[in-house]
């Protein structure tokens, strides 16, 4: 696929503002390696949530001097000079695909309705929410944009800051990646393929338990690297690849059975991903697997159809249907957050995508 068609070079001039809500997202199919410029080694798929997003403004204004500052950021309202290398490098990315943003100022604001340092991958819903701003004041100048169209655009852009970020546009299953099972699907931004997935999904619970908190102590774009020359990469890619076939047979039937085995597969091998590139590194911790051996004694013991899945870090997102809410909660509370740090866990479940606000 060409990128050309998302180049928009009109020499424009204005002043604008928006503001975006952004969900978050958990991948069933694991994204784990990456070439060129932010494009997959193999094709993903994710829920969206609804509760964990991330809501941001953006105020454009044409910039008087090209060397007066490109864009301020604040996070819950006060500066925090951390993000600003990441969303430099989101603009110099996405600079050539909408040149007019040169000549523009942004002023950004954003906050997160979860806790920042929960551990939470927030880069995902928050270069969304950015996107989406851009991609809105970009929407002005073209009278015969639709929605799919914009969406798209907004999915490309948010890739080039985090590349699990394009899955966090619309909903309820995302898919990134080029893959024969779906049609559509490329590399270059994700889309909501138009199965009719089973019913049981269009709800399905996701309650992460906040194992770890802190920074994780080897970032996601190493771990990337890390798969370039990794002694199992091929046959990562093939299972990857393979999985997603699987799952989407499991996501239309409603088969759980194998929905779990798929997703908590994906998990351990994206964790043994970890444990075998060099060097190589672990981020689940004891908690971690107490968690993991505990769900496995629920799920034998009661027939209940909770299982776990994996981000890269040492927190866990339980999956499970609604209709199964209560007696799962209660073993959460009881068996499990005694397990999370200061007991903090985040009920969620998978959501529609990004509105504007
Ligand atoms: C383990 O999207 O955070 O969550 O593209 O370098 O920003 P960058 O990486 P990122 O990687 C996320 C990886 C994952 C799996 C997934 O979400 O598919």
């Amino acid at each position: 696929m060409s990128t050309n068609s998302f180049v928009f070079d009109a020499s424009i001039e204005g002043h604008f503002q928006t503001q975006w809500q952004a969900p978050s997202n958990i991948a069933l199919i694991k994204y784990w390696g990456k070439h060129g410029q932010q494009l997959p080694q193999n094709p993903s798929i994710s829920f969206t949530l609804s509760q964990c997003v991330t809501t941001t403004k953006v105020s454009f204004s044409p910039r008087e001097e090209l060397n007066d500052k490109h864009f301020e950021f604040l996070f819950d309202q006060k500066k925090q000079s951390e993000f600003y290398p990441k969303i430099q490098l989101f603009m110099d990315r996405i600079m050539p695909y909408f040149p007019a943003l040169e000549g523009h100022s942004l002023s950004i604001s954003s906050q997160n309705s979860f806790p920042h340092s929960s551990g939470i991958a927030s880069s995902a819903s928050a270069m969304a929410a950015m996107a989406l701003c851009i991609v809105d004041f970009e929407r002005q100048f073209h009278s015969d944009w639709s929605m799919e169209a914009s969406f798209q655009k907004a999915s490309f852009l948010a890739r080039l800051g985090s590349g699990s970020a394009a899955r966090s546009i619309s909903g309820p299953l995302m898919v990134w990646g080029q893959s024969d099972v779906f049609p559509q699907s490329n590399d270059h931004f994700a889309i909501a393929p138009s199965e009719e997935w089973h019913h049981i999904f269009h709800d399905y619970q996701d309650t992460v338990l906040i194992v770890d908190k802190g920074q994780k102590r080897v970032s996601s774009t190493v771990g990337h690297k890390l798969m370039q020359g990794h002694p199992f990469a091929t046959q990562r890619i093939e299972q990857a690849n393979t999985h997603l076939k699987q799952l989407k047979n499991a996501l239309t039937s409603g088969d759980l059975e194998l929905f779990i085995y798929l997703t908590e597969a994906e998990a351990l091998s994206l964790h043994a991903m970890m444990m075998t590139s060099s060097p190589s590194f672990v981020l689940m911790q004891p908690n971690t697997l107490a968690i993991l051996q505990k769900v496995w004694d629920y799920r034998a013991q009661t027939g209940l159809p909770l299982c776990f899945t994996l981000d890269a870090g040492a927190n866990v997102h339980l999956l499970y249907p609604l209709k199964d809410r209560t007696p799962i909660l209660d073993f959460i509370q009881k068996e499990l957050v005694f397990h999370c740090q200061q007991g903090q866990y985040i009920e969620d479940q998978v959501g529609n995508g990004a509105k504007k606000i």
